[in-house]
């Protein structure tokens, strides 16, 4: 029973999660807790870092001891992590000096209007591979350092560090002994290079942030250090970490160049694999690291859409329209078509490939007739249709006619969902049998850093399809009717904002 297990530590926007695999990536054990969304003005949200730990580390003991393990039997600790959320904090005390800003935060959108007047915007792109935007970090950090009494004071005199969810979460369960991050968290702040691999003097100038705040940047794949939690009797190698984004992309194994996956979390988040080479976009998506393994860096190409399943999540919390997620897909069923609903669902901006911060969700087309029905099923072609936006300019940014997609993400369960979607994108959607792919792909980096795994090649093999959703010919003047709706509805919206 010694080490036959890799724990993976997935902190994600709403939930922590803890899933322990074993080597035939079957899974063992799995706990989950969501925490407190903090949003004290209108597109401002935050999270209690304590609580994104406390909760992290209730649920890596509870996967733990559910399944009868100790830390014995943990052959390393894999972690993925929401992305470009950020938390300063005390380097002597480990204190936070402010909520963890979560990236659909869009509090800095003044700040990066004023950037993008004064030009900086390219030279930005051209180092990060990003667009200037108030999703990433940098800006995060500096308004922390610009509001928050005397952390411009002590950061400069280097006592305050900082760094994503990744550095909180390696930072607690070693008690303050590492300071670490990892390319594909790197690549995600505004700061990095992603030509140079390192911290950028003049972006850090540019954004006025002391280079001594930052944590080191580490491969994707290697011993980072061990637990000195007391979560587990013994210390566990910490050994693979990734934002949540590219492990899907590792865990689904889209290791070869023009393989693509989509995740329906929070978001939805699309990835090409790039290979070596950092192709810049052409169409307003962004350039990203993949991953570095034994000293070889792969990039993607990144479709970012801030709002997926938290669509459901705002049917359910705020219209109470639906009793529980799942119930979306029933109740989308109950109508045959839209109705000539059409929502667009920007709660938190559009993201790729339009890009506008101050975009507001709305909802077109309804009459007396309109039932919960209409809505549902519009929500669900509002999820689809993002997709396709981000997967035409993926298309002519990299060349390659997409015919295939790998999907995962608690939304892949509903055949609704997934069925719109082929329809939409005029592509077959492939569903694989493990849709945990994020905490997955984080195992894999750990358990390939410890020897767990062999190699890619090893793992590759695991990857099995659940099922195949192809478009639908009866569906595809529907659909195209769909596809028209909501080409006018992004453009009126578009208008609407900057009017
Ligand atoms: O870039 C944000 C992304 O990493 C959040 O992912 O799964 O928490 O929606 P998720």
């Amino acid at each position: 029973m010694e080490q036959q297990y890799i724990l993976a530590m997935d902190q994600g926007t709403t939930s922590s999660r803890a899933i322990i695999f074993d080597k035939e990536r079957n899974i063992v054990s799995i706990a989950q807790k969501e925490f407190t969304q903090i949003f004290p003005k209108p597109g401002w949200v935050e999270h209690d870092p304590h609580e994104i730990w406390s909760t992290q580390a209730g649920v890596t003991a509870e996967a733990t001891t559910k399944a009868g393990l100790n830390g014995k039997n943990i052959a390393a600790i894999g972690i993925t992590n929401q992305r470009e959320t950020i938390v300063v904090w005390e380097k002597e005390s480990g204190k936070p000096v402010y909520n963890a800003i979560v990236w659909q935060d869009k509090r800095t959108a003044d700040y990066c209007d004023e950037l993008r007047q004064s030009g900086k915007h390219e030279m930005i792109q051209k180092k990060t591979g990003l667009i200037l935007d108030p999703y990433f970090s940098a800006t995060k950090i500096k308004w922390i350092l610009d509001h928050v009494d005397g952390a411009r004071e002590k950061a400069q005199n280097g006592e305050l560090i900082c760094g994503t969810i990744d550095t909180w979460l390696v930072w607690n369960l070693t008690r303050g002994d590492v300071h670490i991050t990892d390319v594909t968290n790197a690549s995600r702040t505004l700061l990095f290079n992603i030509h140079t691999m390192n911290w950028d003097a003049e972006l850090l100038e540019l954004f006025d942030i002391p280079a001594s705040m930052l944590p080191q940047v580490k491969e994707s794949s290697e011993i980072y250090g061990e637990s000195r939690t007391t979560i587990f009797a013994h210390k566990v190698k910490i050994a693979g970490i990734a934002g949540d984004q590219q492990a899907a992309l590792f865990g689904q194994q889209c290791i070869e160049k023009g393989m693509v996956k989509n995740t329906y979390g929070t978001g939805c988040f699309m990835l090409m694999n790039i290979g070596n080479k950092p192709i810049m976009s052409k169409n307003n998506l962004l350039t990203t690291v993949a991953w570095k393994i034994n000293g070889k860096t792969e990039y993607a190409l990144e479709g970012s859409i801030f709002i997926g399943g938290a669509l459901v999540q705002w049917l359910r919390d705020n219209l109470n329209i639906i009793y529980k997620s799942a119930d979306i897909e029933q109740l989308a069923l109950s109508e045959k078509d839209n109705g000539g609903v059409t929502f667009i669902p920007t709660f938190a901006g559009l993201g790729a490939p339009y890009w506008n911060a101050r975009a507001q969700g709305t909802i077109f087309g309804l009459t007396r007739a309109t039932t919960n029905g209409h809505i549902a099923r519009a929500s669900l072609e509002a999820i689809s249709l993002q997709t396709s936006d981000v997967l035409k300019a993926m298309e002519a940014d990299s060349g390659i006619p997409i015919k295939e997609l790998r999907v995962d993400g608690g939304a892949t369960a509903n055949n609704l969902l997934m069925q719109i979607q082929a329809n939409v994108l005029n592509s077959n959607v492939i569903r694989p049998k493990i849709t945990e792919t994020t905490a997955l792909g984080a195992a894999y980096l750990a358990g390939l850093a410890v020897g767990f795994w062999k190699d890619e090649q090893e793992l590759s093999k695991f990857w099995a399809q659940d099922r195949l959703f192809e478009p639908e010919k009866e569906q595809e003047e529907q659909t195209q009717q769909i596809i028209k709706q909501w080409t006018k509805g992004v453009k009126a919206l578009q208008f609407w904002t900057e009017n």
